[in-house]
């Protein structure tokens, strides 16, 4: 598998965002309240957005140390957050902007990879199929589906076409047991014609990358013969994809930092959803928790990007997890617990030119098993032991950077 940016930035922000921000519920509000088209219209309406400057979102991005974004273009309630000759459904019409064009240009300029959401289900279109989750789901009723079908991949070749160069296309909503046909390999051409070097994800059957959904797989994400795949884990901020006051789970900036490691240490990269007001700004709780996780990542960027699972050979002492990066050759130890003195590295004897705390590369002094040395006769052969002070050091999660011997 050819490398590419995908593989080396490993942390992108998602960002949920369109008419149901302000509602009292969610992005799946229309569905979960059975709203009509009509009962739905107010939130279309009264969607003002004020405080839209997506320059701001992107400045909080990039602080916060991540490489690329992935924005709601449509979501599930079928309104399009840009410009569309496909339906008059959108925010050009309703709101003279096409706020995909400008956050995309907001996020580029500070060189972010961008990529676009686009959601399968369509809740509006009139010929989308009404399955179990949409909103009309009591009043059933045949619908021509493959005209719905032409829009999708019409309203795709618009957003490969209008948007300069997209790095990534985020399909959703293909429930297994809604058997919609989305004509997959025929978009996945139309798609590529146009963006030759993209990345599709939830795609049905064509996609490029696989992607766990709040969760993190313990070993990441592998085929049948164990050898890793490239995986993305979405997770929220606080429980929520589109914003809501609904629910105030917030993981805390040491969680996030943690489920970080826990994605990269693994081959995977975590994007992290940010729901953006109905005002059209990042409140205040968010763009705090983005701000610790950013002041981490200034310190230990080199521990994450361009980082991967480490080999084999070196397994992982308890509670702590590693990153390896194969270009220097360093390994970056993670101690999510800070409960011993001293933390035993497995085959690491004999490889190591140097250790050294990350964050202010302070050394840290190591031993390992020595005939001629009375004081290491314990430490088991292959061993190196790593002293450690007392206290953990003043960052959110301490790293220990193992320069390897080349
Ligand atoms: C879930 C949510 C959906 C959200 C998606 C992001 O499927 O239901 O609203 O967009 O996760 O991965």
């Amino acid at each position: 598998m050819k490398k590419i940016w995908f593989d080396f930035e490993r942390f992108g922000m998602f960002i949920h965002w369109g008419v149901y921000a302000g509602a009292y519920g969610n992005e799946w509000i229309k569905s979960d309240n059975k709203l009509t088209d009509v009962q739905y219209q107010r939130y279309v309406d009264n969607f003002e957005p004020d405080l839209f400057a997506p320059d701001e979102w992107a400045e909080i991005a990039q602080n916060a140390g991540m490489k690329y974004v992935v924005f709601t273009a449509k979501h599930h309630d079928g309104f399009c957050m840009f410009d569309s000759a496909c339906t008059d459904y959108n925010s050009m019409k309703y709101y003279g902007r096409d706020f995909l064009r400008e956050i995309l240009e907001a996020f580029r300029k500070r060189n972010f990879k961008v990529g676009v959401y686009y959601s399968l289900p369509d809740w509006h279109h009139p010929n989308y199929m009404i399955d179990a989750r949409h909103p009309l789901r009591d009043f059933p009723e045949e619908r021509d589906t493959l005209v719905y079908t032409r829009y999708l991949h019409e309203q795709v070749r618009e957003l490969m076409s209008n948007y300069g160069k997209i790095d990534m296309l985020w399909f959703d909503g293909s429930y297994p047991e809604t058997k919609f046909i989305w004509h997959s390999e025929e978009l996945r051409e139309k798609i590529l014609e146009l963006q030759p070097e993209i990345i599709i994800a939830r795609l049905p059957g064509c996609s490029d990358f696989t992607t766990p959904e709040q969760c993190i797989p313990t070993e990441g994400v592998r085929d049948e013969k164990s050898v890793l795949l490239r995986w993305e884990g979405c997770q929220v901020i606080n429980g929520q994809w589109g914003y809501s006051t609904l629910n105030n789970h917030w993981w805390t900036p040491r969680q996030l930092v943690e489920m970080l490691v826990k994605h990269v240490s693994r081959g995977g990269n975590m994007l992290l959803n940010v729901p953006p007001t109905g005002r059209g700004a990042v409140d205040g709780r968010t763009a705090g928790i983005l701000k610790e996780v950013g002041s981490w990542m200034r310190l230990h960027e080199r521990a994450i990007k361009h980082c991967t699972k480490a080999p084999d050979e070196f397994p992982e002492p308890e509670n702590c997890r590693y990153t390896y990066n194969p270009e220097t050759q360093r390994l970056y130890l993670f101690c999510f617990a800070w409960s011993q003195k001293e933390i035993l590295l497995k085959n690491l004897d004999g490889k190591v030119q140097y250790v050294r705390f990350l964050h202010d590369h302070s050394e840290i002094p190591n031993l390992f098993h020595d005939e001629k040395n009375v004081n290491t006769l314990r430490i088991p052969a292959g061993v190196l032991k790593l002293n450690l002070p007392t206290e953990p050091p003043d960052v959110l999660l301490p790293v220990v950077e193992l320069i390897l011997k080349k």
